[in-house]
């Protein structure tokens, strides 16, 4: 496989730095810089109007303007209702091939193509669908580009569903899109502020939908403690705190899967790489895009050892593993404040040894909920208003979301708990329904941009970055829709 440095993420139209360097991801190198700098300078004030650009960037190539007609809606983006949703699968290794297996599951979907570099895993994941007593999917196999020519070949296909490695995320959601194809990508949807705008812009100009599969946000406690929020159980909310602490030193040093390519990440860039899943959970509760906005943040990461001491440990001192440099340090802390006011506190560790946590914390002027484990304060339910956690077990029928309750049994045994299956089911009954999507672009913009924000804040010593709007003010009248109305 081909190094991942070779093709920055935004490489689907924009004429990206010539120079190596550039195309690093993260790269500090002169090139690299000087595209911080230059969205530095345009700084502030261009980046909430949105008219940051990456340098690099072909003049024109993208309109940061006014919002188009269609995407004013409070609620959001709809497109007209789909009969059935005809779908081809860019990516099908461990997270792809379990998002086919639950829409095999879910009515309404046909598997019409799949792509995938991996030609054996495309045919296994083919073999799924025909086994399911459905019509052979058409596999697109020949490369990294191939993609290419299934949209060129597919031009019946409703929604692209792209569980590529990160570099790809925007390359083929822009392609998809301007094929007239709805888009839905997993996480992050793209790592450079510039890739965000992609996403955004070419869903408005193209009229097409761009997801990004935040499963953590269809999550049974997640879903309950939004519950508890919209009904004010914890009162004003002022702060929230998430993270993503996985130790992932083996799949990183792994030959297979990811293994193939994170790790090239770790190598060249510094900050919070994988924001999402801790934030959009939390980001739903303080109603970030809908009613408030992230304004700016500042972001500091610990020293790198983790991945270092694993690698001589397992491969020896003078293993070119171990002696490799790693830029990301073990722990990022970035802290974020939204034009409200409030606060969130989002942690990245993907090195350390410790136990899995999203810590999933919203704390209000009544109380708070924490995760791992889950545990409550409510103030009312408090002798003399102190005391100690409360059990949330109680609580658990009484606020148990309707999603859960109509769908938590055929979730069950899905991936990751089951949230995997609610947020590709909501997905295919809100196209189905021509009804706008529960995330949208906006969101997939909003929660994936913390990673080059954060970046930027610490290589420059924690300086405050601006987070850009890619509502352009429209946040403080669209409003949440369906299950996380
Ligand atoms: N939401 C979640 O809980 C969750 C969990 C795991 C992974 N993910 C995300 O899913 C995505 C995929 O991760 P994964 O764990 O499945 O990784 P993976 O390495 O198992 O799968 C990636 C697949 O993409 C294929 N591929 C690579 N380049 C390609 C190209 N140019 N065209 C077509 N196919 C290509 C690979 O052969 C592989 O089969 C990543 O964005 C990751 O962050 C999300």
């Amino acid at each position: 496989m081909k190094d991942e440095r070779d093709h920055p993420e935004d490489g689907a139209s924009a004429e990206p730095d010539s120079t190596a360097a550039a195309k690093q991801p993260g790269r500090r190198g002169a090139a690299g810089l000087s595209r911080r700098s230059l969205l530095r300078r345009a700084g502030s004030v261009a980046a909430v109007v949105g008219l940051a650009g990456g340098a690099g960037r072909t003049a024109g190539a993208v309109q940061r303007g006014a919002l188009p007609d269609a995407y004013l809606e409070p609620e959001g983006f709809a497109a007209p209702p789909l009969e059935r949703v005809r779908m081809a699968f860019v990516g099908v290794g461990l997270q792809g091939g379990a998002h086919v297996r639950n829409f095999l599951r879910i009515p309404g979907v046909d598997v019409v193509a799949i792509c995938d570099i991996d030609a054996p895993r495309a045919a296994e994941v083919a073999g799924w669908v025909i086994a399911d007593g459905r019509q052979e999917p058409v596999l697109y196999t020949q490369g990294e580009e191939d993609w290419r020519r299934l949209l060129e070949e597919q031009d019946g296909i409703d929604l692209v569903f792209n569980a590529t490695p990160w570099r790809w995320h925007v390359p083929v959601c822009v392609e998809a899109m301007r094929a007239g194809r709805h888009t839905a990508v997993e996480v992050p949807a793209a790592y450079t502020i510039d890739g965000c705008w992609q996403l955004v812009e070419t869903a408005e100009s193209t009229l097409r939908h761009c997801i990004m599969m935040e499963n953590c946000c269809y999550g049974r406690s997640e879903m309950m403690v939004l519950r508890m929020a919209r009904a004010g159980l914890f009162g004003e909310l002022l702060h929230a705190e998430g993270a993503y602490i996985h130790d992932l030193r083996a799949i990183k040093f792994s030959d297979a899967n990811e293994g193939l390519w994170r790790l090239e990440h770790s190598k060249t860039r510094n900050g919070n790489l994988y924001p999402t899943h801790g934030l959009g959970p939390v980001a739903n509760c303080l109603g970030i895009n809908r009613g408030d906005q992230f304004d700016f943040l500042v972001s500091m990461s610990s020293v790198q050892r983790g991945l270092s001491k694993y690698a001589r440990e397992r491969f020896g001192d003078e293993d070119p593993r171990a002696l490799q440099p790693y830029a990301l340090g073990d722990m990022n802390t970035s802290l974020i404040r939204t034009v409200r006011g409030r606060t969130l506190v989002v942690q990245h560790d993907t090195t350390s040894p410790r136990p899995y946590s999203r810590i999933h914390l919203v704390q209000g002027t009544e109380g708070l909920f924490t995760g791992y484990p889950d545990r409550i304060f409510l103030e009312d339910r408090a002798e003399g208003g102190h005391g100690d956690w409360q059990d949330v077990e109680p609580l658990r029928s009484e606020w148990e979301h309707p999603l859960w309750r109509r769908a938590g049994d055929d979730a069950s045994g899905a991936g990751h708990g089951g949230m995997d299956y609610l947020e590709d089911l909501r997905l295919i009954e809100c196209l189905r329904a021509g009804q706008a999507l529960e995330m949208d672009v906006y969101d997939a913009a909003a929660l994936s941009v913390i990673t080059e924000v954060s970046e930027i804040s610490v290589a420059e010593r924690s300086r405050p970055v601006e987070i850009p709007d890619f509502t352009r003010g429209r946040w403080r009248q669209r409003r949440p829709t369906g299950s996380f109305a």
